[in-house]
C-alpha cells in the first residue's frame, strides 16, 4: 500500500435521506495523527457526516451515500469491505455516554471479546492499559466489578473511550463527546484528545467553537450542505 498522509478522503460526497440531501457535496480530507473539529449549526448534517464513515448510517432507511469514500487508503463501500474489521479499525463515541448494563471491566472488555472470541482469553492486561490510556485507571482500579452506571457521567465516558481504546482503533470518531459534561468532565476528556492524537486520527465533532480552537489541528466546517476546510486558529 503506498504511503498516504490523509486517513480519510472524501470527493464529491453527497448523503441524503429518502431523496432529500443533508449534505449536497463534500470534498475533504482528514490527516492522519491529527485532531480535525468538525463544526456546523445544529440540523447541518455533522452526525451523519461521522456516521458515514464508519457506515453506521448502512440499516438507516432511505439513506444513501454517493461520491467517493476512502478511509485508510480503502473504499469503504467495496463489497470486499469486511464492515467489522472497519470498525475495528474506526472506533465511535458518541454524545451520551454510552455504557452497558455491566461491571467496567464487562464494559472496557467488550469490544475485545467481540473481536477475539477466542474461549479463556484474559483480558485484564489490555483493560488496564485501555483504562490508563482514557486517564480512568486510577479512579476505578479498585472498584472494576462494580456496574458501570455507578460512575460519574464524566467517568462513564472515559469508560466508553477506553472501550473504544482497548481495540486500537487508528481512527477516533468522537460525536460531541463532552456536550453532557460538566466543565471539568469536559477538560479531562480533552486533555485525553490531546493525549491520543501521537497514535490515532481524531475526528471530533464540536458545536463548541473554543473547543474546537484548543484542541483541533484542522477544522472542517458543515453548513448549507456543504462541508470545507477552514483555517484553524490555535491559540
Ligand atoms: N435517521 C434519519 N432519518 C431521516 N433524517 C435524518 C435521520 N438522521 C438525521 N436526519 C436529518 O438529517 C439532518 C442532519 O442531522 P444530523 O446529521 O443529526 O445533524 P447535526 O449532527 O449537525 O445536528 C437533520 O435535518 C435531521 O433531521
Ligand atoms: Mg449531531
Amino acid at each position: 500500500m503506498t504511503q498516504n498522509s490523509y486517513a480519510i478522503e472524501l470527493e464529491r460526497v453527497r448523503l441524503s435521506y429518502s431523496g432529500e440531501a443533508v449534505i449536497e457535496t463534500a470534498s475533504c480530507t482528514v490527516r492522519k495523527n491529527a485532531v480535525t473539529a468538525v463544526v456546523g449549526p445544529s440540523g447541518s448534517g455533522k452526525s451523519t457526516l461521522l456516521r458515514t464513515l464508519c457506515r453506521m448510517n448502512d440499516r438507516v432507511p432511505g439513506f444513501q451515500v454517493e461520491g467517493s469514500v476512502r478511509v485508510l487508503g480503502r473504499d469503504i463501500h467495496d463489497p470486499a469491505l469486511n464492515v467489522y474489521e472497519l470498525r475495528k479499525r474506526v472506533g465511535m463515541v458518541f454524545q451520551k455516554p454510552c455504557v452497558f448494563p455491566k461491571s467496567i471491566e464487562e464494559n472496557v472488555i467488550f469490544g475485545l471479546k467481540f473481536h477475539d472470541s477466542r474461549t479463556g482469553r484474559d483480558f485484564s492486561e489490555k483493560s488496564e492499559q485501555a483504562l490508563r490510556d482514557a486517564f480512568l485507571w486510577d479512579e476505578v482500579k479498585n472498584r472494576l466489578g462494580d456496574p458501570a452506571h455507578t460512575l460519574s457521567q464524566g467517568q462513564q465516558q472515559r469508560l466508553a473511550m477506553a472501550r473504544t481504546l482497548a481495540v486500537d482503533p487508528e481512527i477516533l470518531l468522537m460525536d460531541e463527546p463532552t456536550s453532557a459534561l460538566d466543565p471539568k468532565s469536559s477538560k479531562a476528556i480533552e486533555d485525553l484528545i490531546l493525549s491520543l492524537k501521537d497514535r490515532h486520527t481524531i475526528v471530533l465533532v464540536t458545536h463548541n467553537v473554543d473547543q474546537a480552537e484548543r484542541v483541533a489541528d484542522d477544522l472542517i466546517c458543515v453548513d448549507d450542505k456543504t462541508v470545507c476546510h477552514k483555517p484553524c486558529q490555535r491559540p
